[in-house]
């Protein structure tokens, strides 16, 4: 799990009922995402929520909306919500949730889709843009979403920060998770750093009371802050906010995720 965010399940090995088009959150991911608790709690939902409706000043969009587990309450609170999904398993669950039968959802690549109308906010949270495997991408990514803003429109990305203060050298696994269960089973993961290309690896082992076990990966491309910003830059737009939670409290060395959030020029 990318640090920082906490993550329900988020890896699934393509199985019988998949649909490979939906990637690595295909119907046997969806169907375990909404369970309450983890990144579903009120108390995890509630925060960001309370943020994107505060800079929302019109419609926004949301890339990578999932089940709409942020979307839906905030079109519940009267915000037009639009959102972008690779995965119509995840999609197909947006309006079912209070609020989501409201959210207008598109499905394609977050890179490359668009959609009509122009937006006062595109946000990007829960390390989204981390599934964007490469730098090339991930600039697209923010290129997307500029094109979506109006004048002075805002692009925030919530992403939990590499744990590269963790990896003494020689090492480059990060463990965030042992949790045996006592009955002989339990859940184990670990991420896995590559400092030359960025890329980060998540691995999680599941094993049951009778040592059978399940071992899924999946990959991420994690980038610094400070790229972020020129990826930003490269859109056409500048940094305006930058927090360590959705509390709005400052980045410090020892933050775990930063929420960004850049603004495209007010006057063109
Ligand atoms: C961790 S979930 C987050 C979903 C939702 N934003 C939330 O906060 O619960 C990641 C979602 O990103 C979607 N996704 C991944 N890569 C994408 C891409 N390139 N374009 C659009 N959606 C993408 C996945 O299908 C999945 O639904």
């Amino acid at each position: 799990m990318v640090p920082g965010v906490t993550s329900a399940s988020v890896i699934s090995e393509a199985t019988g009922g998949d649909d490979p088009a939906d990637g690595w959150f295909p119907e046997s991911v969806a169907e375990d995402y909404d369970a309450p608790g983890g990144a579903n709690a009120p108390e995890v939902v509630t925060p960001p929520v309370d943020v994107l409706e505060d800079l929302a000043d019109g419609p926004v969009l949301e890339f990578a909306v999932g089940t709409g587990r942020i979307a839906a309450p905030l079109a519940a609170r009267g915000v037009r919500v639009s959102g972008i999904e690779l995965s119509r398993a995840m999609a197909a669950r947006i309006a079912d949730k209070p609020g989501g039968d409201a959210v207008e959802v598109t499905i394609g690549d977050m890179t490359t889709t668009r959609v009509a109308g122009q937006f006062s906010l595109v946000y990007l949270v829960f390390n989204t843009i981390s599934n964007v495997t490469t730098q090339d991408g991930q600039v697209e990514v923010f290129r997307n979403a500029a094109a979506h803003l109006r004048p002075g429109g805002l692009f925030l990305i919530e992403v939990g920060l590499p744990s590269l203060r963790r990896l003494p050298p020689g090492q480059d696994t990060v463990p965030f998770a042992i949790a045996p269960d006592g009955d002989g089973g339990g859940y184990f993961g670990f991420d896995q750093y590559d400092v030359v290309t960025q890329e980060l690896t998540s691995n999680h082992i599941t094993v049951s009371p009778d040592g059978t076990g399940r071992f899924r990966r999946i990959p991420f491309r994690y980038a610094w802050p400070a790229e972020m910003d020129l990826m930003a830059r490269i859109a056409g737009m500048r940094l305006k906010h930058r927090w360590a939670d959705w509390d709005r409290s400052q980045l410090t060395a020892e933050s775990t995720k930063h929420i960004s959030v850049w603004e495209t020029n007010p006057s063109t």
